[in-house]
């Protein structure tokens, strides 16, 4: 790992020194700040959206659909608003222009975000023509404990000058979406019905709509410059302009004196709860809202209370690693937070950082659950709802189609129909392609995955009994109304479907969309089938018999879905050793790797490469990310193999390592989560691949190393999978048959982990070395005592309790 020299050293700190106009949207994704409830990029407080700026403020779950002409087709869209923007700040001489980073003399300028606090800095130093130097340091945060608050603040100093500045204070509500260069096509004016207006002394304000989903947004601030007392001749101009409306503020200052100017926002919409109307709760928060200092301050403690949920501490030589680690962590829970618990939003796979697949919920919450479990399960508990409110639109998109039971959307929005947008824009052609995707059914297992792990970390009954075990049931449904009987092969089929690797849309030559036999699709959809009656058997007879007769699901059926899982088709080749793709991927061609990696360097964008050169990618063996690998990460060997014999297939895992290597040869990682799954399925047979990979999920947006895509939002799912690998997969952490398991294995550049972790009532603190694992039961609401598996062999913790174990390869043994 090399530090850069833009990089400090401090593992709480994100910085960068200078200004590089070139990477200004990356950073502005990486320095969002947001809590769980609203997020606002990093974008310099002085811009507008331009080729360089993009200041977005995303409400979470804030959606809204438009109506676009594609080659003469009208489309309708659905896209997460851009809101107005309330961070326009910016100053000038009273004789010059708004200073502007492009045209000053920047002397010095770094940017910093203190991820233990969720606080941005900026400091700026410049000179204007007339060689006047100015040094502004500008702090901003997005209030954690209040989260319908943000708030900036500038310590301005003239170095050398004394004279008259204006500062400009606004809300702007001309925006637009236009933050994803493939979308620009697309219609992207969301807000209409702008009303503008002053409150108080200082007070302005600024109401909008959306044009489709009727969501009304109140943006009020509250400017002040202080020491206020020194400004009796402050000239305060209030502008309003149809969309816009701002404060200028006109005083003098002196040179080597600094003068504060605060700005503090509050956002209110009609989606809230506990509210009157939008414009009232925005005045009321601005006028009982504190001063910068004391913001920060509560910020700080609302951070803490999350840090001491998830920090996870590593020690692997530099401290590196572990500010990204960190920054990660941080993405995750603001977006997420505890503010978003009750809130009707699910997991954006990009956070709410950018507007990159339309700010929608794919399956990428299969990657972030698992995190969330072990420090916040009550916030997956939420996000697992905004899938249960939407169960009633999958059933219906299920009987659409044909099938029964529910058949969730491949990516979804506001109310869980199917938004995937019909049309890919390809940047390198300016082509507009077809998109199939909707039938990666896969999301429907995830789902169910993800409601299973859930109840496996917290024994939550009444989620399972009330809301889980329904979604389970439905989607086991689907499944079983999917697959198809083969007379010709004597076992079921799912047919018409796309796997987790986007390359393999459709056979050759073919029109039709959808590949057969997806190796992982049909696994997960045994498992499933599985674990959806597991799922009744565990509800009490009362919640089982409801169920099950609500949802006309007979003994028939369930013998049904016992057939299924039992005869299912699962394509092998190389004499039964490697998981076959998809049926048929044994007859498409090999692809000359080296002439693309020779011919264009990077190839992560190999699909958008081939389809530039005319040449159809489904042709070849060449996946865009994991797909049979997927199997090897969700599952432990000894699951697998059970779930092959369930479907009367052998699975030696001694031939895991065999099928790593053969798909690892085949993908470009086109996707972030590829290089997470690689790195967690050689933790065990390839320790130094495998600390590689993850070294490389681990940058994904540091670097954006897929040469653009970080300035359109964050890679969430990368982000919680870097962290997750750290949690479960080096140590070898699950949670099965009401135990904790522990199987350590750390690469061996990693020679120290540390975080707290939540088990079923119980706070635990797990500190791992290289031959030594510590379990403090340090807190929790539970009395009874845990079961825990080091190395398989079996022990008991309860509250108050730490246990040391030593360990090496093979052995284990107890110290305390
Ligand atoms: C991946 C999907 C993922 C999506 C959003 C795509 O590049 O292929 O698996 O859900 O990104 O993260």
């Amino acid at each position: 790992m090399v530090l850069t020299d833009t990089m400090s050293d401090d593992h709480w700190r994100l910085t960068y020194n200078g200004y590089d106009p070139a990477k200004e949207g990356q950073r502005e994704a990486l320095f969002t700040l947001g809590n769980g409830y609203f997020a606002s990029r990093g974008a310099a407080e002085e811009s507008t959206a331009n080729h360089i700026h993009y200041p977005g403020t995303y409400l979470a779950g804030g959606y809204n659909r438009l109506n676009s002409d594609i080659g003469g087709k009208v489309i309708e869209h659905e896209d997460l608003v851009n809101w107005p923007n309330w961070l326009l700040l910016k100053w000038k001489h009273e004789d010059g222009d708004w200073m502007e980073l492009e045209t000053s003399n920047i002397i010095e300028y770094s940017q910093s975000l203190d991820l233990r606090s969720g606080i941005i800095e900026r400091q700026i130093h410049t000179a204007d023509k007339k060689g006047r130097e100015t040094r502004i340091i500008s702090r901003r945060l997005v209030h954690m404990r209040y989260p319908h608050l943000g708030a900036i603040q500038w310590h301005f100093k003239p170095q050398n000058w004394s004279g008259n500045i204006t500062v400009h204070s606004a809300l702007d509500g001309t925006v637009r979406n236009s933050g994803v260069d493939k979308y620009r096509k697309l219609e992207g004016k969301h807000l209409r019905k702008h009303q503008t207006g002053q409150f108080k002394e200082n007070g302005i304000y600024l109401k909008v709509e959306t044009s489709q989903s009727e969501t009304r947004m109140c943006q009020a601030a509250g400017t002040a410059i202080l020491p206020g007392d020194s400004f009796s001749s402050i000239k305060k101009e209030t502008i309003e302009a149809e969309e816009y409306i701002a404060q200028e503020f006109t005083f003098p200052v002196k040179e080597n004196r600094e003068v504060i100017i605060e700005k503090i926002i509050a956002l209110s919409t009609s989606k809230d709860h506990a509210i009157s109307d939008t414009v009232s709760e925005a005045q009321k928060a601005i006028s009982r809202a504190m001063s910068f200092e004391e913001l920060s301050k509560e910020q700080n403690e609302a951070w803490q209370e999350i840090w001491s949920r998830c920090d996870t501490e590593i020690n692997c030589g530099t401290s590196h690693e572990q500010m990204l680690l960190r920054l990660h962590i941080f993405h995750l829970f603001q977006t997420l937070s505890p503010n978003s618990i009750d809130l009707d939003v699910g997991v954006p796979s990009r956070g709410w950082t950018g507007e990159a697949y339309w700010g929608h919920v794919l399956w990428d919450e299969v990657f972030i659950f698992p995190l969330m479990n072990l420090s916040l399960p009550e916030l997956t508990r939420s996000l697992l709802m905004y899938r249960y409110r939407r169960l009633h639109e999958a059933r219906h998109n299920a009987l659409a189609n044909g099938y029964k039971g529910a058949m969730y959307p491949w990516q979804s929005g506001s109310n869980g129909r199917e938004e995937t947008f019909g049309f890919h824009y390809n940047v390198l052609t300016g082509n507009w392609i077809r998109n199939d995707f909707q039938i990666q059914h896969h999301v429907n297992s995830a789902i169910c995955y993800n409601v299973w792990q859930y109840f496996q970390v917290t024994g939550d009954y009444e989620f399972l009994s009330f809301y889980g075990a329904e979604i389970m049931l439905e989607i086991a449904t689907f499944w079983a109304s999917k697959a198809t009987w083969s007379e010709h092969k004597r076992k079921y089929e799912i047919n018409h479907i796309i796997g987790p690797d986007e390359y393999h849309t459709r056979y050759p030559g073919s029109d039709k969309p959808g590949i057969n036999n997806n190796a992982y699709t049909n696994i997960m959809a045994i498992w499933v089938l599985k674990h959806a009656r597991r799922a009744i058997e565990v509800l009490d007879e009362r919640s089982r018999l409801q169920l099950t007769i609500r949802l006309r699901i007979t003994k028939e059926e369930l013998y049904r879905w016992d057939d299924i899982s039992q005869n299912m088709f699962i394509p092998f080749s190389c004499g039964g050793k490697i998981i076959t793709q998809f049926e048929g991927y044994d007859d498409l061609k090999e692809l000359d790797w080296n002439y693309y990696k020779q011919q264009y360097g990077e190839i992560l964008r190999l699909g958008g490469i081939m389809e530039k050169e005319g040449v159809d990618i489904n042709r070849f063996k060449a996946a865009k990310q994991a797909d049979v690998l997927m199997l090897f990460y969700l599952f432990s060997s000894t699951e697998l193999v059970q779930l092959f014999e369930t479907a009367g297939y052998k699975f030696d895992p001694k031939d895991i390592p065999l099928n790593i290597e053969y798909y690892e040869k085949r993908t470009s990682h086109g996707s972030t989560l590829s290089k997470v799954v690689n790195s967690w399925v050689m933790a065990r047979c390839h320790r130094d691949k495998s600390w590689h990979n993850f070294n490389t999920a681990l940058v994904s947006d540091f670097e954006d190393i897929q040469g653009g895509t970080t300035p359109e939002g964050i890679h969430l799912g990368a982000m919680a999978g870097t962290v997750d690998l750290i949690q479960r997969c080096y140590t070898g952490l699950e949670m099965r048959e009401g135990a904790l398991w522990f199987n350590p294995q750390l690469p061996d550049d990693l020679t120290e982990i540390e975080y707290p972790l939540y088990y079923r009532g119980h706070w635990i603190r797990f500190h791992l070395t290289q031959n030594q694992l510590k379990l403090t039961c340090y807190t929790g609401w539970s009395d009874e005592s845990i079961d825990v598996y080091v190395k398989e062999h079996r022990y008991q913790l309860k509250k108050g309790e730490e246990k040391i174990f030593q360990y090496d390869k093979k052995m284990v043994k107890a110290e305390k």
